[in-house]
């Protein structure tokens, strides 16, 4: 469990990162090695804007269409998305695109600490957020990152000994847009249980709502669909965040700060692909935001803050740069409305 004063530090110097950036367009990046988790991740610097990461992004974002994701089954899950209980939620068994972030102690062992969701066989994605150390250095001692996949330990707050994951070589992580790229010096075996999703490069939704995963509690049915708020309303508690690569979307039944406040959860969208509805990654979650004076006083709970997630369409070049993957590959062709 976060103390509110890291939240409130995180999210104060989120602010003053992202105000500092739009005056200054500092080129900056910021760069955590996992080999070095002393160094303070309270320093956060500036990094490129993310207008000239997306004009420099080589597939121009467009619109792609979502097909419902509550019409495939009578569930409100595409049938690709097992809906059958067990201690894992099947639908979390068969999300097999999401692994673990786990933080390896050399103390206490193995830590979950978020998802991270799968790009390719040595490049996943999460939320800046759960990608710093500082916390789980505090709560563990010293450690490293670690991937774990394949496997429902992937869920667990504490898996298996023998789940000893994969190494991380390092993580790049976005302060601003509230997003990581971990690459593994360990790849991952791709295969029957460890699938890559592609990443939409569209900017925005056009037709229908998207989903996300609550991970929290592996054993409950996870799926969570996400409404997006109007843009005025957005814009109120968050001015420019759709510029900045944001989702904004409306607060959902049960959401507490305190349970999911880390986010890095995959949100989905569902192409047709050969009469199936294929799930495609359009973001990670983020931050909730209420009033800003409520983020920055780090209300414990509160079920009516709007929340803002990194969208991937805006990090889709720099994703395959980063893992030497061709963009047309990792990212979904284009299908205009
Ligand atoms: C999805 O399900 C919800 C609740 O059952 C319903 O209100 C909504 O209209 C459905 N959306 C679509 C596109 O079918
Ligand atoms: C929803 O399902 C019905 C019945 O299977 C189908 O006729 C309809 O085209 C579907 N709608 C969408 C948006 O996929
Ligand atoms: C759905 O999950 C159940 C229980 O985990 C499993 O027995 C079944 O084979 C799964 N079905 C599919 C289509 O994956
Ligand atoms: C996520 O799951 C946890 C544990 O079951 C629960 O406390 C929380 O309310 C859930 N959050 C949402 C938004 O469903
Ligand atoms: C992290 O990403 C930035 C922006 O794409 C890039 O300039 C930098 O070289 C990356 N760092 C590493 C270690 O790859």
């Amino acid at each position: 469990m976060v103390s509110r004063r890291t939240l409130l530090a995180y999210i104060a110097a989120l602010f003053a990162v992202c105000v500092a950036q739009v005056a200054a367009q500092s080129q900056a990046p910021v760069i955590e090695s996992v080999n070095s988790p002393q160094a303070s991740e309270d320093t956060l610097s500036n990094e490129p804007s993310l207008s000239s990461a997306l004009a420099s992004a080589s597939v121009s974002p467009s619109p792609i269409s979502f097909i419902a994701s509550n019409n495939t089954t009578s569930t409100g899950a595409p049938a690709s998305l097992n809906t059958s209980a067990g201690s894992v939620s099947s639908r979390l068994s068969a999300a097999k695109f999401i692994a673990g972030l786990f933080w390896s102690s050399q103390t206490t062992g193995m830590h979950r600490r978020c998802s991270a969701t799968v790009i390719s066989e040595n490049l996943l994605v999460t939320s800046a957020a759960c990608a710093q150390s500082q916390n789980p250095i505090s709560k563990f001692g010293n450690g490293e990152w670690r991937i774990v996949a394949g496997t429902d330990d992937r869920f667990l707050d504490v898996p298996a000994a023998s789940a000893v994951g994969n190494k991380v070589a390092s993580i790049n992580m976005s302060t601003c847009a509230n997003f990581a790229a971990i690459l593994l010096s360990e790849p991952l075996t791709l295969g029957k249980s460890i699938k890559p999703i592609l990443l939409s490069n569209s900017p925005a939704f056009q037709t229908t709502t998207v989903v996300t995963y609550n991970t929290t509690d592996p054993a409950v049915d996870p799926l969570v669909i996400l409404t997006p708020g109007t843009d005025e309303a957005c814009e109120l508690l968050f001015p420019g965040y759709s510029k900045k690569g944001f989702l904004c979307t409306l607060p959902v039944d049960k959401q507490t700060v305190t349970a999911d406040y880390l986010g890095g959860d995959p949100i989905i969208g569902f192409v047709p692909q050969d009469g199936v509805a294929e799930p495609v990654l359009f973001g990670v979650t983020g931050l909730y935001y209420s009033t800003i004076a409520e983020a920055q006083a780090a209300q414990a709970n509160d079920p009516t803050a709007y929340r803002y997630s990194p969208l991937v369409a805006q990090q889709v070049g720099k994703l395959a740069s980063l893992g030497g993957l061709d963009a047309q590959k990792i990212a979904t062709p284009a299908t205009p409305i």
